[in-house]
C-alpha cells in the first residue's frame, strides 16, 4: 500500500516536472529572441509629436504639429522662414515646453518631466544648433571636450583622443589650439557639429547644418549625416533649406506650413507631388540654389 502511494506521487512528480520543463523550454523559446532581437521595428517610435501647440504672445507659432520619427531614421524638415522650424526642434528637447500636446521620446512622456530628468534624456541627444554657438572665450578643443568634461568621468587624455577624432571625423584636424574667432563661418559650423557628436548621441537635431558652408563641404557634411544614421543607426532630425540635402539626406521630409505639418512622405513624393504650394517653395528654393 505504501509502495503503490509512492510508486503514484513518483509518476505525478514525473509528470509535473517534465509539464514543468516544457513550459519553461517555451518560455525561453518565446522570450530569447525579444532579449536578443536587433530588429528596430519591433521597438517604439522614437519620437511622437503630438499635436504641439506653441505662442509667443499673441503670435501662435506652432498650431498642432504631429510628427513621429522612427528609430533609427533620418527625418528631414523643411519650411518658409519663420515657420516654427527651431522652435519645433528646440521643444524635443525641451528648451521650449508647449502650451498644448505632447513629446514622447522612447515611450517616455517628457512634456512636463522635471529639469533633473530631461537633463538624463538630454545626453542621449546631439544637438547642432542654427549658427555654431561655439563659446568664443574658449579654444577649439575646449568647445568640443565641454560635455565630456561636464557629465562624463573621463580622464583628460580619453578626452584629447575624442576631441580629435570628432575634428577628423568633421574634416579639421588638428585646430584644437585656435579660437573660434580665428575660424571661418563654415569652420565654426563643422567645430560645432564635432562638439555635438562628442558624446555619441543615439539622435542628433540638425538645424541647418549646411548653411554658409560651400557645395563640396556641405556634400561632406550630408555624407557624414547618412554615415551616422547608416552605420551608427543615429536617429536624425535635419532642419534644412537645402533642397539637396533633402534628396541627399532623408529618409523621410515634413513641410511646415502655417504651424502645422502640411506635408509628410519620401523625398520622391515631395519631388512628385502635384500640390502648388510644394512646387512653389521647392522652385523658389532651386532658385536660390
Ligand atoms: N523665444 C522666442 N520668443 C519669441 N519669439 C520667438 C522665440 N523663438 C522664436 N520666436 C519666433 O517664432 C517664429 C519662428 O521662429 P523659428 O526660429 O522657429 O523659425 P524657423 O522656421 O526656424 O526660421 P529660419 O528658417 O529662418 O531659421 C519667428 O517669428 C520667431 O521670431
Ligand atoms: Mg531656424
Amino acid at each position: 500500500m505504501f509502495e503503490a502511494n509512492l510508486k503514484h506521487i513518483h509518476s505525478i512528480s514525473k509528470a509535473f516536472f517534465k509539464n514543468l520543463q516544457f513550459l519553461i523550454s517555451k518560455f525561453v523559446q518565446k522570450t530569447i529572441p525579444f532579449l536578443f532581437i536587433t530588429d528596430r521595428s519591433n521597438l517604439p517610435p522614437m519620437i511622437e509629436i503630438n499635436g504641439i501647440k506653441k505662442s509667443f504672445g499673441e503670435k501662435e507659432i506652432l498650431r498642432g504639429v504631429n510628427l513621429t520619427i522612427e528609430t533609427g531614421s533620418t527625418l528631414v524638415i523643411i519650411g518658409r522662414s519663420g515657420c516654427g522650424k527651431s522652435v519645433l526642434l528646440k521643444h524635443i528637447i525641451r528648451l521650449l515646453t508647449p502650451d498644448e500636446g505632447t513629446i514622447i521620446i522612447d515611450g517616455q512622456d517628457i512634456t512636463h518631466m522635471r529639469e533633473k530628468d530631461i537633463f538624463k534624456i538630454r545626453k542621449d541627444f546631439g544637438f547642432l544648433f542654427q549658427g555654431a554657438a561655439l563659446f568664443d572665450s574658449m579654444n577649439v578643443e575646449q568647445n568640443v571636450g565641454l560635455a565630456l568634461r561636464e557629465n562624463y568621468s573621463l580622464t583628460s587624455g580619453e578626452i584629447d583622443m575624442i576631441v580629435a577624432e570628432k575634428l577628423e571625423l568633421v574634416g579639421l584636424p588638428n585646430i584644437q589650439k585656435m579660437k573660434p574667432s580665428d575660424l571661418s563661418g563654415g569652420m565654426k559650423k563643422r567645430v560645432s557639429l564635432a562638439r555635438s557628436l562628442a558624446t555619441n548621441p543615439k539622435y542628433i537635431l540638425y538645424d541647418e547644418p549646411t548653411t554658409g558652408l560651400d557645395p563640396v563641404m556641405s556634400d561632406q557634411i550630408d555624407e557624414l549625416i547618412k554615415d551616422l544614421s547608416e552605420k551608427l543607426k543615429v536617429t536624425s532630425i535635419v532642419v534644412t533649406h537645402d533642397i539637396f540635402s533633402v534628396y541627399d539626406v532623408a529618409d523621410y521630409v515634413a513641410m511646415m506650413h502655417d504651424g502645422k505639418i502640411y506635408f509628410e512622405g519620401t523625398p520622391n513624393e515631395l519631388q512628385n507631388s502635384p500640390d502648388k504650394l510644394i512646387r512653389d517653395f521647392l522652385n523658389r528654393t532651386d532658385k536660390k540654389i
